[in-house]
C-alpha cells in the first residue's frame, strides 16, 4: 500500500503553516482514498484492504480525540443500516465492562496508528477474541501491524498537530467501511461521496470564514451545535477551536442545550450551528437555533441554505447542498477555516500548539 506524493510535500508549499496547507490538500487526499473503491458500473464499494474480512456481528470502534468523533460519524451510518455498531473513547474502552467476544469486530481508528490508549484497548479486544481492524494513516504502524485487518485513509504526511485532512479522509473511509459491512452506499450516497472532493474545493473557495474569526476573535467561548452526522461535527469544531487558540470552545448534541448548557449561552458566546437540507433534524436544530438566539448569543449557521435557519443567523458559512453524510464533511471544512484564522490572529502556534504532541504514545 504506497501512495505516491510530491517531495514538496516536505515543505509548507507557500502556506504560513501546515496546518493551512493540509486543510488545502482535502480534495487531493479525499480522492486517493476513493481511488479504486468505488466502482461506478454497479455502484458497489471495493475495499480491496479487506477482501477477506467477513462480519455479521456488532461492531464497536475505539479511538482518541479527532479520531473519535470520525468515529462516531462511522457508528452513525452502520446504526443507520440496523448495525449495532457503538464509539467508544478508547481511554475508557475496557474489555471487561464492554461485552466483546469472537463475534465482535473491534476498529481502532487511528490516523497515527501509534496512539497508546487505542493501542491498548485493542490487545485488550484482541485478547477477549475480537476480529480487529485498524483504520490509519500510517502504513507498517503499530495499530496496522497488530490489528487482523488494516484499512488506509491514504491521506499522506499530517504535519500539523491539529487533525485536518485526516478527520476528512476518516470520515470517507468509514463511510466505505460502513458500506462494506451493511446495506452498501444508495445511489445517493454514492453520488455523494464521488462529488465530495471537488465540493470541498468549492468550500475552500469562500472566505466568509476569515471574516467570521475577525468578527469573533474576542469571543468569551464558543459553542458548536449539531445533530446526527453534524453531532461529531460539532465535537470536532469546538476540539479545532481549542487546540489551536486555546479559548473554551464545547460542542454539544444540538437536543442536549436545553438540559444545561444554555445557562452558559450569553451575547458573548457565538453558536455555531450546522444545519443541512430541510428534513425533521434540520428543523429541530432550527428549534435549537431559536433557544439560543432568544438569549442574543450570536448565531453562525453553517447550511447547504435548504432551510430557513439563514433567518436566525447573523453569519452564513455556505457549503454545497448535499446528503447530510456529505454536508458533515463539508461543514467541517469551514469550522477548520474558522479556527485557523482565529489562532491566526491570536498569533498562535498554529502547527506545533502548547502542550501537544502529534501522536500520544503514552496513556
Ligand atoms: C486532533 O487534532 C489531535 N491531534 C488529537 O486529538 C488526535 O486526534 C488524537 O490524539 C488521536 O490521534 P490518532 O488519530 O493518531 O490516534
Amino acid at each position: 500500500e504506497t501512495v505516491a506524493w510530491d517531495p514538496e510535500d516536505a515543505e509548507k508549499s507557500g502556506y504560513d503553516h501546515y496546518m493551512l496547507k493540509e486543510i488545502h490538500e482535502q480534495p487531493k487526499a479525499l480522492r486517493q482514498c476513493l481511488r479504486g473503491r468505488i466502482d461506478d458500473l454497479d455502484g458497489t464499494v471495493d475495499l480491496e484492504d479487506l477482501a477477506d474480512l467477513d462480519h455479521e456481528g456488532p461492531i464497536q470502534f475505539v479511538a482518541c480525540g479527532t479520531s473519535y468523533h470520525a468515529a462516531l460519524f462511522g457508528a452513525e451510518r452502520l446504526q443507520r443500516a440496523g448495525v449495532r455498531a457503538q464509539a467508544f473513547l478508547a481511554s475508557e474502552y475496557a474489555s471487561d465492562r464492554v461485552p466483546v467476544d469472537d463475534e465482535t469486530l473491534v476498529v481502532g481508528v487511528t490516523q497515527s496508528g501509534e496512539t497508546a490508549d487505542t493501542l491498548r484497548a485493542l490487545r485488550e479486544a484482541a485478547r477477549a477474541g475480537a476480529t480487529t481492524l485498524a483504520v490509519t494513516n500510517t502504513v507498517a504502524s503499530s495499530a496496522a501491524r497488530e490489528c487482523d485487518h488494516a484499512l488506509y485513509i491514504r491521506a499522506g504526511p499530517e504535519i500539523g498537530v491539529a487533525a485536518t485532512k485526516t478527520f476528512a479522509s476518516q470520515q470517507l473511509a468509514l463511510a466505505l467501511l460502513a458500506f462494506t459491512l451493511s446495506d452498501g452506499p444508495t445511489r445517493e450516497e454514492l453520488e455523494a461521496l464521488r462529488d465530495i472532493p471537488g465540493q470541498v474545493r468549492t468550500v475552500l473557495e469562500t472566505t466568509e470564514a476569515r471574516a467570521v474569526a475577525e468578527e469573533y476573535v474576542d469571543a468569551d467561548a464558543y459553542f458548536f451545535i449539531g445533530r446526527g452526522y453534524h453531532y461529531p461535527v460539532a465535537l470536532e469544531g469546538a476540539l479545532k477551536m481549542k487546540e489551536i487558540t486555546y479559548r473554551h470552545a464545547e460542542g454539544f448534541a444540538a437536543g442536549e442545550l436545553k438540559h444545561g448548557p444554555l445557562a452558559l449561552v450569553t451575547e458573548d458566546t457565538p453558536v455555531f450551528a450546522v444545519v443541512t437540507g430541510d428534513d425533521e433534524t434540520a428543523r429541530k436544530t432550527i428549534g435549537n437555533v431559536k433557544e439560543v438566539e432568544a438569549r442574543d448569543a450570536p448565531v453562525v449557521a453553517i447550511t447547504d441554505g435548504e432551510s430557513d435557519v439563514t433567518r436566525y443567523a447573523d453569519h452564513v458559512l455556505e457549503i454545497p447542498a448535499v446528503s447530510d453524510l456529505g454536508g458533515s464533511v463539508l461543514a467541517n471544512v469551514q469550522l477548520q477555516l474558522v479556527a485557523y484564522w482565529v489562532a491566526n490572529l491570536l498569533g498562535r502556534s498554529i502547527d506545533k500548539p502548547r502542550n501537544l504532541a502529534k501522536s500520544v504514545t503514552v496513556e
